[in-house]
């Protein structure tokens, strides 16, 4: 199997609609992903990620725009004319055939030799940890058995680029993140291109290379985990890849790396962050702020939560401000309590800075 590169060229797909106007579900994406990647699209309920998907799929017919396949433009191809594979968030299993029944199903339609299919779907079978199970119905398969065999059934045609759509949003949080490891491992291991769908953003910061975030129809950010965590180009992209706080501030100078601002009316220096005029806020994530006894912007403490593994905190700057502060491995002997006063600090190389809107 050899990985092939995905291309989307000013992809639109507009869906009318019963009273006459329109939905642009897909409104203009340009993309490339390299051979071999594993690239999610994440993004809040409807902002068209299932319908890229579906169009990379061959489900839907694209209202303009190209994608191609190393290549060759697919556009116009039927779906069981181009090489992808599809796992579905419901794992639409056949209820009345076996496991090897259904992983075998996609073949029949690529006219694969008989000899060849029994040692393809026995080395499918145990690479998705499913050995021993082929006479058994989905009936008789838990919820994480079964989506591995609807990742077992993609994968044994041999597709060029895999596709997934929230294929684990059935499965409890446990067994989700089990099932996200496995089928990052798989998608490693054979080295295939992939693209992955979901809303749940720590799924998509353990599994991709790239993520996509996408908002209504366009592509808002495309970057690694960290880059989409630590260096959001937009306040959507921020406020959606986990909690953050934005501080208002005044840039007083940037010098090649450093920018120096004015927050809480005082002096700081943050790094690496981009050149901004006028108004700006500091993005910062809870665990890149630290609260103290002494040293640093007093505040006042004004709720609490344990979480076991951190301690959120809710504290009031003098301005009247609210900022959330994250404190991972609390020192059980050294909370701070409820209208208490304490002092805040920022970590200058994990803070980020955006334009005020
Ligand atoms: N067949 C259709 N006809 C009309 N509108 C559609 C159709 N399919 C999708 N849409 C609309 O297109 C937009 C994008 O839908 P899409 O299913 O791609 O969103 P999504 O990002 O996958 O959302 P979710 O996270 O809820 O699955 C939505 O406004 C949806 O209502
Ligand atoms: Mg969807």
């Amino acid at each position: 199997m050899c990985a092939q590169r995905v291309e989307l060229r000013q992809l639109v797909k507009v869906f009318p609609t019963p009273g006459g106007t329109e939905v642009r579900a897909v409104d203009g994406i340009d993309l490339v992903i390299e051979p071999g990647e594993m690239v999610t699209f994440l993004g809040p309920s409807g902002c068209g990620k299932t319908t890229t998907l579906r169009m990379v799929a061959g489900f839907e017919v694209p209202t303009s725009g190209q994608i191609l396949i190393g290549d060759e433009d697919i556009s116009k191809k039927a779906p069981n004319e181009r090489d992808t594979a599809m796992v579905f968030q419901s794992y639409a299993l056949f209820p009345h055939m076996t496991v090897e029944e259904n992983i075998g199903y996609g073949l029949r339609f690529r006219k694969e030799m008989k000899r060849d299919y029994t040692d393809r779907i026995e080395k499918i079978m145990s690479l998705v940890g499913l050995e021993g199970m082929n006479k058994r119905s989905p009936g008789q398969l838990s919820g994480g058995q079964q989506q591995r065999v609807a990742l077992a059934r993609a994968l044994v045609v041999e597709p060029q680029v895999l596709l997934f759509d929230e294929p684990l949003s059935n499965l409890d949080a446990k067994l989700r993140e089990q099932m996200r490891e496995e089928i990052r491992r798989v998608q490693q291991r054979l080295r295939i291109t992939a693209i992955y769908v979901t809303h749940d953003q720590s799924e998509a910061m353990a599994l991709s290379d790239k993520i996509v975030v996408m908002h209504q129809g366009k592509i808002e950010q495309v970057g690694t985990p960290q880059e989409i965590y630590q260096r959001p180009t937009s306040r959507f992209v921020a406020d959606f890849i986990g909690k953050v706080n934005f501080l208002p501030c005044k840039v007083l100078r940037h010098e090649n790396d450093e920018t120096e601002v004015e927050a809480f009316g005082q002096p700081f220096k943050v790094y690496g962050v981009p050149a901004i005029q006028g108004p700006a806020a500091l993005v910062v994530r809870p665990e890149a702020i630290s609260l103290h006894v002494s040293e640093g912007i007093p505040v006042k403490v004004e709720s609490t939560v344990y979480l076991g593994s951190a301690m959120e905190y809710r504290v009031v700057l003098p301005n009247g401000e609210r900022v959330t502060i994250m404190h991972t491995n609390p020192n059980l002997n050294q909370l701070f309590k409820v209208d208490q006063e304490a002092f805040l600090q920022l970590d200058p190389h994990a803070t980020h800075l955006l334009p005020m809107n």
